[in-house]
C-alpha cells in the first residue's frame, strides 16, 4: 500500500452526485483545473468521464499533493496531470502565462475551511484564468439569507469556527456577490445530499 495516499470518506459519498452535475455543466471542450484537490480521490473518479481532456489537480498542502500524486500514479489514468501547488489567495497561480486551455475550475469543500480571503482569491483567479463562457463549479455547505439550512450545518459551522475563527460556512449571497463583482455570473444552485449545494458560475 502506498503510504502517501490519504483517505477522506466523504468523497465516496459525494462523488457520484457531484459528477452528475459536472457532466451537465462543464463546457464541451477545454481542460479542468481543480483547486483544493485534497486527497486526490475525487480527481481519479471524475477525470475519466472527461477524457481525453486534462484534469489538473492542485493543492497548497504538500501532504495533499503527495496523496494526489500517489492516487494518480496508482490509477494509471492518463488524463490527470501531476498536482500543482496553487494557493487560491495568491495574486498569481503560476499558470496564467501558460496555454493550458482551462475552461472549468472545480473547487470542492474549500471556501468554508479557509479564510474568506481564499474565496476572494478564488474569484480573482477564476476571472484571470477562465475564458468567456468558462465555468466555476463550487461545492459545499452554505447559509442562505444569513441562515443555516440544517442543524447539522450549524453545528459544523460552530466546529469550524472553534478550530479557526477565520473559517466557517459562508453565506451564499455573499459568495455570489464577490463572484459577480469579478464577472462570474451566478447560473444555478443544485441541492446536493447532506445539505450541501453545487453552485455554478459562468464567466461573462
Ligand atoms: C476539506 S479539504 C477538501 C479537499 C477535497 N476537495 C475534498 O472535497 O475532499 C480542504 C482543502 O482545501 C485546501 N486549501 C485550504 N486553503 C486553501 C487555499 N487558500 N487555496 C487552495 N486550497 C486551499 C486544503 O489544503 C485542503 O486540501
Amino acid at each position: 500500500m502506498n503510504k502517501s495516499k490519504q483517505y477522506a470518506p466523504a468523497t465516496q459519498r459525494n462523488r457520484e452526485p457531484i459528477l452528475e452535475v459536472l457532466l451537465r455543466v462543464v463546457p464541451p471542450s477545454g481542460n479542468i483545473l481543480e483547486l483544493a484537490s485534497g486527497t486526490g480521490e475525487h480527481c481519479i473518479f471524475f477525470a475519466p468521464a472527461f477524457s481525453p481532456r486534462q484534469w489538473i489537480p492542485s493543492d497548497p498542502n504538500p501532504i495533499a499533493r503527495d496523496s494526489i500524486e500517489a492516487w494518480r500514479q496508482e490509477s494509471l489514468i492518463k488524463n490527470i496531470q501531476s498536482p500543482l501547488n496553487i494557493n487560491a489567495e495568491k495574486l498569481s497561480w503560476g499558470l496564467e502565462e501558460q496555454q493550458l486551455n482551462i475552461t472549468t475550475i472545480v473547487n470542492i469543500n474549500m471556501i468554508h475551511i479557509s479564510a474568506w480571503t481564499a474565496c476572494l482569491g478564488l474569484m480573482e483567479g477564476a476571472k484571470r484564468i477562465l475564458p468567456s463562457g468558462g465555468i466555476l463549479y463550487l461545492y459545499g455547505p452554505y447559509k442562505q439569507g444569513g441562515k443555516h439550512t440544517a442543524p447539522s450545518n450549524e453545528s459544523f459551522d460552530q466546529s469550524l469556527r472553534s478550530q479557526n475563527p477565520e473559517w466557517g460556512v459562508r453565506n451564499l449571497e455573499d459568495v455570489i456577490k464577490v463572484a459577480e463583482d469579478k464577472g462570474l455570473m451566478f447560473q444555478e444552485k443544485v441541492e446536493m445530499p447532506a445539505n450541501n449545494l453545487s453552485v455554478i458560475f459562468q464567466k461573462q
